[in-house]
């Protein structure tokens, strides 16, 4: 017999709220319950300062759900539809002891990983997952132990991108092993979340699933974490920006002025969460053309330097549109790990030097001492 929403209310009564006690069907915190053949899919709503504290809550409505007869699959999710009221903020300041004013404690770090950054671009398409990939491998070869965390969930390509095939390894209760390639520990959204999730089920998710990313994979001992954010400035951007304990923000844009437009929106959201900006890059630059070697300026390049002058934040370099770009990119192999000693593999350790100076002494690799 197929289960009916009046049944998933009724074994919610038996999930309660940790700070009052309530249980989680009459504190009309449960979403929309979409239901289909046996997988069920809802949403719990939270305020974003409450998504650690509500994360036992969450898997305990997944576990009193999945026992329902009918039930195959459950799925939910947390979602924060605002951002934390100021005078809750402030509040938690004074509990931290902080003067009100001061940068909001940030969500809690992870163990064993030194600095966390964001990839993040205002809109689709303008190479930030490209950017990842070869900023990561740029940091490695800088001699930092580096994990790439693929956090966008409108359209993970990082497995692609470094060319991985296969599920993660559960190896102790619910934590995955991450995947490796050129050197790096890598994760992604795909493989937790399901390709035949609707769209719109993917933005309630973000809290749990960054949650799980960052906390349940054996990340071992990292200097820094690139994480690959979903494109844009919207809720779910930004409750992933206020959920991940970031060091830094990295933003990616292409010299049209719409995109400048955006990346300006993708600047401000990290402002308003308190991440500092690492500066911009300025992706598909310009063209040479592989026949004649001619340099062309095709989006009226040098756009994103100036817009990074006007926004008083770091210009991290250039990127110029180049097949090689696309082709190792889209095959598996980016090229800085590829083709380490092209102009485009040093174009983006240039950016990954940057990167690294703007994070400070925290992780600056071991000096390699030389016996001779
Ligand atoms: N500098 C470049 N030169 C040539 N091709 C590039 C360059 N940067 C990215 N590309 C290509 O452009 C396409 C989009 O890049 P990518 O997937 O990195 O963008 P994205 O911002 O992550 O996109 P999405 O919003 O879909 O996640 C890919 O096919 C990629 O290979
Ligand atoms: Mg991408």
């Amino acid at each position: 017999m197929a289960v009916t929403q009046a049944d998933i209310l009724r074994a919610l009564e038996l999930v309660k709220l940790p700070a009052s006690g309530q249980s989680l069907s009459a504190s009309g915190r449960v979403g929309q319950v979409l239901i289909d053949g046996g997988k069920v899919i809802f949403s719990i709503g939270i305020d974003a300062t409450e998504a650690q504290a509500m994360e036992p809550v969450r898997r305990a409505a997944e576990s009193a759900v999945s026992g329902l007869p009918g039930v195959s699959q459950v799925l939910v999710g947390l979602t924060a539809d605002r951002a934390p009221a100021s005078a809750a903020t402030q509040a938690r300041q004074q509990a931290h002891g902080q003067a009100p004013g001061q940068p909001t404690p940030k969500a809690a770090g992870v163990p064993g990983v030194k600095q966390i950054i964001a990839v993040a671009s205002g809109k689709g398409g303008v190479g930030k997952s490209t950017t990842t990939a070869n900023l990561a491998v740029a940091l490695a070869t800088l001699g930092l132990r580096v994990g790439v965390l693929d956090a966008d969930i409108y359209g993970p390509s990082v497995p692609k991108i470094f060319g991985i095939t296969g599920k993660p390894r559960l190896v102790s209760g619910r934590t995955l092993a991450p995947m490796e390639a050129y050197g790096l520990k890598i994760m992604s959204i795909g493989f937790l979340i399901d390709e035949e999730t609707p769209m719109i089920w993917r933005g309630p998710m973000v809290i749990s699933a960054i949650t799980q990313m960052l906390r349940e994979v054996a990340w071992g001992e990292l200097d820094v974490l690139v994480v690959d954010m979903p494109p844009g400035t919207g809720d779910a951007q930004l409750t992933m920006a206020q959920q991940t304990p970031l060091a830094g923000a990295v933003i990616v844009s292409t010299p049209q002025d719409l995109a400048l437009l955006d990346a300006r929106r993708g600047v401000a959201m990290f402002k308003k969460v308190e991440v500092p900006i690492l500066g911009v890059v300025e992706n598909m630059s310009y063209f040479i053309c592989p026949a004649c070697g001619t340099r062309s300026d095709i989006f009226a390049h040098g756009g994103a330097r100036h817009e990074a002058e006007r926004l008083g934040v770091p210009f991290l370099g250039e990127v110029p549109l180049a097949m090689a770009i696309r082709e190792t990119s889209d095959g598996g192999r980016p090229i800085v790990a590829s083709d380490p000693d092209s102009p485009h593999a040093k174009a983006y350790l240039a950016i990954a030097r940057q990167v690294q100076a703007g994070l400070g002494g925290a992780t600056r690799a071991a000096p390699r001492i030389v016996i001779e």
